[in-house]
């Protein structure tokens, strides 16, 4: 891997400012090649303890000085990513597999988490109540809670990171990150640039590890965390939430979708094609915010689907480095078998390959861009994360039909649909529940807006306004006015 900047690549724990070796290392692999980038250290139990310990004594600091000091250092360190974005897009790709393009996208996308809490933290507003009794004065203000654990996911290995760091650094809360281990590289990197940027010993620390569940256990357990912010699968937030319940954490839970996107008769077609394709084949299809089912009204099917099969055969898949590629691989061979466990299933129970439905020629965890046609709420893939580059498709009569299939899903994070009726448009997003809703578009998510699900999708909101907010306490002050 060829990098301007070779600091980038750093291979040990990031602990109170120190790069530290651990006695163990674990392989992380490219999933385009499958080869070897290098191994970094295996952070256990101990190394773990140490991080929130260096946390909590920086909290005791970081969290006295003033807002604008702290935005001061979050800029720097924004800054410095986008000088290095190149760099980080190659590190990104090389990890994690997305084409150059989406991972240069995503450094930018990152770094505007930083860039815009470090102005939030500026306006955390306390305010003043009117008083109900004539001899008291009522307010509020709002503190750091204190040490904050991250546990973020392989799909966006920087603003996965970035959106939920920079809202907890910014309002003056300490953190232990636990990168997913199959993208150590880029969370490493983040900490480098952060020490570049002078960010106060401790204040950051990076525990890389294959340890998961162990580490989890730690800092779901430790009385010293008082926040976790996790982004995952269900199954393991069933076992995080229990194990912080004994210490009572504040919890932020980003968690699986299993997003509808409808096509109306009275939509733009170019438009829906478009923003259909820039929803589900984004990342080769692993966010959780993809579109898992595309639901389409019977009487434009035909001309949708003409047009929707011509666009998706374009899809150039490659590795990522490539400057045509559009398509990367999928992040290790379990992910393919689960696109090819869904397909089977999708089959079985009725459904056809109207195009792809194999792993392509440019290696074992690469999948062709595929449509899968007749689709119903019988097979597994109306029900789970298809987490691929497969579009499942679905036809409904009415706009009460599509909005029945649409909601009938445990999860609620995000939904889409294209109409260009005015009427239409307030009807069907006010009756999806879901927590965010794109509305002749595909991609929706910025900094600025809120991110986050309801139902089994999670609890609370990422970036906005909002953001920050789940790292504070609103405290209440009654002070009595005597006369002295
Ligand atoms: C995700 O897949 O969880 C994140 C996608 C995004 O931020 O747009």
């Amino acid at each position: 891997m060829q990098l301007s900047n070779s600091n980038l690549l750093q291979k040990n724990l990031f602990i109170n400012d120190d790069w530290i070796e651990a006695n163990d290392v674990f392989d992380v692999i490219n999933p385009a090649t499958q080869s070897l980038i290098t191994q970094v250290s295996n952070g256990n139990e101990t190394h773990t303890l140490l991080a929130i310990e260096a946390a909590s004594t920086a909290f005791k600091s970081w969290s006295k000085q003033t807002a604008l000091y702290r935005s001061n250092l979050l800029k720097k360190w924004f800054q410095l990513i986008l000088d290095n974005a190149d760099d980080l897009a190659v590190l990104l790709t090389t990890e994690q597999g997305k084409p150059l393009a989406e991972a240069k996208g995503e450094v930018v996308y990152g770094a505007s988490f930083i860039e815009w809490f470090a102005e939030e933290c500026k306006r955390m507003y306390g305010e003043t109540i009117p008083t109900p009794a004539g001899n008291k004065r009522l307010m509020t203000i709002k503190q750091p809670i204190g040490v904050v654990a991250a546990i973020t996911p392989w799909n966006f290995p920087i603003a996965m990171i970035t959106r939920k760091i920079a809202p907890a650094l910014a309002s003056g809360c300490t953190v232990v990150l636990k990168p997913a281990e199959d993208t150590p590289l880029c969370a490493l990197a983040l900490a480098y640039l952060a020490k570049e940027a002078g960010l106060p010993n401790g204040v950051f620390n990076v525990i890389t590890t294959t340890h998961a569940a162990a580490i989890g256990k730690v800092l779901t357990t430790h009385t010293l965390i008082k926040k976790v912010s996790f982004t995952g699968s269900t199954e393991v937030r069933k076992i995080l939430m229990e194990q912080s319940s004994a210490t009572l954490k504040k919890l932020s839970l980003e968690l699986g979708g299993n997003a509808p996107c409808i096509i109306f008769d009275d939509a733009n077609l170019e438009v829906a094609v478009k923003g259909a394709i820039a929803s589900k084949y984004r990342n080769a299809g692993q966010t959780c915010v993809c579109a898992n089912r595309i639901l389409v009204q019977k009487n434009i099917y035909p001309a949708f689907i003409a047009a929707y099969i011509q666009a998706v055969q374009t899809l150039q898949v490659g590795n990522g480095l490539k400057n045509d590629t559009q398509i990367g691989p999928l992040i290790n061979k379990e992910a393919v078998e689960k696109v090819q466990h869904l397909l089977a299933d999708a089959i079985q129970k009725g459904a056809s390959i109207t195009l792809g439905g194999n792993i392509h020629d440019a290696g074992a965890l690469f999948f062709e861009p595929t449509i899968i046609t007749n689709c119903n709420n019988e097979m597994l893939l109306s029900k789970e994360e298809i987490f691929g580059p497969v579009s499942s498709i679905f036809v409904f009569d009415t706009e009460a039909d599509a909005i029945e299939i649409a909601n009938n899903t445990e999860y609620g994070l995000a939904a889409y649909f294209f109409s260009n009726n005015v009427h239409r448009i307030y009807r069907v997003a006010e009756q999806l529940e879901y927590g965010m809703i794109g509305i002749n578009e595909g991609i929706i998510s910025h900094a600025e807006a809120p991110f986050g699900g309801i139902k089994q999708s999670g609890f609370g909101k990422e970036g906005s306004k909002y953001g920050i907010e789940e790292y504070v306490t609103t405290k209440y002050l009654c002070l009595g006015i005597h006369n002295e």
